[in-house]
């Protein structure tokens, strides 16, 4: 696996050029303080209703920021380039079943090559190229996170694919695409990040040529999930302190909200249900050396290595504070899966009407 640890990395550089000093006190403090900022005023004690409230008046995106400085380099270690769940199979490798995930969608999308695709909430950028390249169009991708677009950068120069990808910083909910310039559009596990649906998928429809597709990849509670059961309420709450997120919504909210945005809805399924391998697999113990990062055996063992280089100064303060939070959300999606209240895979494909609804249906 490659280890990166970009940001952690720097503070290596630093304490070389500071002749064997430890980082600088900024450097040194960053993590530290981005982690305690991000787990005092996101991690903490906010109660559900006050993250849903910064959500609709888009104030959470500081915080989404905040975890993402902190949570890509765990991400890319422990994950990959691609920072979603997939459809596990007991024939296949993690890897293909991570790309055959992605490549699913642009079958969806009905990708051709030559076409513009955007992918709202692009992390370091690993799906749009992997995707770029299996149908040969050309992905810009959006995130809110510079480091991301910094790591996407340097990821697309080694894979040889910055021509057909380009990763920007931006918000999925204004973009700077034009109306109606965009052949389809989707987004992996991101938009879980708000409970203003409607105004990112309206972004979504508002950028798509007319007949253009939206698809994705949802985080949803299922039926299962009883909001009166306190069981089903912490842990759900657990999964969205660990993972940046506001409350997780029904999966009827993605439908009604594609729906009012003005979408024709095509298809919208859970792909995690009854599969041969459960969703939250890759957070049991692993024993395998590409999966260790992930698993729980791994996730003890780096928690004490973190605790020791942090120690040393050999990586800055506040580092095994994000392991710790990263490991209370993996815990926590682990007992949703097992409970069958969550679901990280609800997929839902969506056309935009080659004229607007209001027109298509004329009074006789
Ligand atoms: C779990 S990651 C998924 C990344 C990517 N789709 C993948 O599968 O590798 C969620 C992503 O959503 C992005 N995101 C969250 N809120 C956003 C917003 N308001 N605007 C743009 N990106 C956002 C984050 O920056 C992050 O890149």
């Amino acid at each position: 696996m490659n280890v990166k640890f970009e940001r952690l990395g720097k503070f290596e550089q630093e304490k070389e050029r500071n002749g064997g000093e430890n980082g600088s006190a900024d450097e040194k403090e960053k993590v530290e303080v981005l982690t305690q900022k991000y787990l005092a005023q996101y991690g903490g004690e906010i109660e559900t209703h006050k993250r849903n409230e910064l959500s609709k008046k888009g104030e959470q995106k500081s915080f989404v920021d905040e975890y993402y400085k902190v949570a890509t380099d765990f991400y890319e270690y422990g994950w990959g380039e691609s920072f979603h769940f997939a459809v596990l199979r007991k024939d296949e490798t993690w890897l293909e079943s991570m790309r055959r995930h992605e490549y699913y969608l642009a079958l969806r999308l009905g990708l051709k090559p030559g076409d513009h695709v955007v992918d709202l909430g692009c992390g370091v950028g690993g799906p749009a190229m992997n995707i770029a390249r299996f149908a040969n169009c050309r992905v810009t991708g959006v995130t809110l996170n510079q480091y991301q677009v910094d790591r996407a950068q340097k990821i697309a120069e080694r894979r040889n694919c910055a021509d057909l990808c380009h990763v920007i910083r931006g918000d999925f909910m204004h973009t700077p695409f034009s109306s109606e310039s965009i052949d389809h559009v989707y987004a992996i596990e991101s938009t879980c990040h708000t409970v203003d649906k409607v105004s990112v998928f309206g972004e979504a429809f508002r950028i798509l040529k007319p007949g253009g597709c939206f698809a994705g990849y949802e985080w949803v509670t299922t039926s299962k999930y009883d909001e009166n059961n306190e069981e089903h309420v912490r842990t759900r709450i657990g999964i969205e302190r660990g993972n940046g997120l506001p409350e997780t919504v029904p999966a009827h909210v993605v439908k009604d909200a594609l729906i009012k945005c003005g979408f024709e809805l095509i298809d919208a399924y859970d792909t995690m249900e009854n599969n041969e391998v459960p969703w939250w697999n890759p957070f049991l113990n692993n024993y395998s050396l590409t999966g260790l990062a992930s698993s729980r055996l791994g996730r003890t063992i780096f928690g004490y290595i973190f605790q020791v280089l942090e120690f040393v100064g050999v990586v800055p303060k506040g580092t095994h504070d994000v392991h710790e939070f990263l490991s209370m959300g993996a815990e926590n999606l682990i007992r949703g899966g097992e409970m069958g209240i969550y679901s990280v895979g609800y997929f839902f494909l969506a056309r935009k009407p080659l004229r607007p609804v209001n027109e298509t249906v004329k009074p006789a």
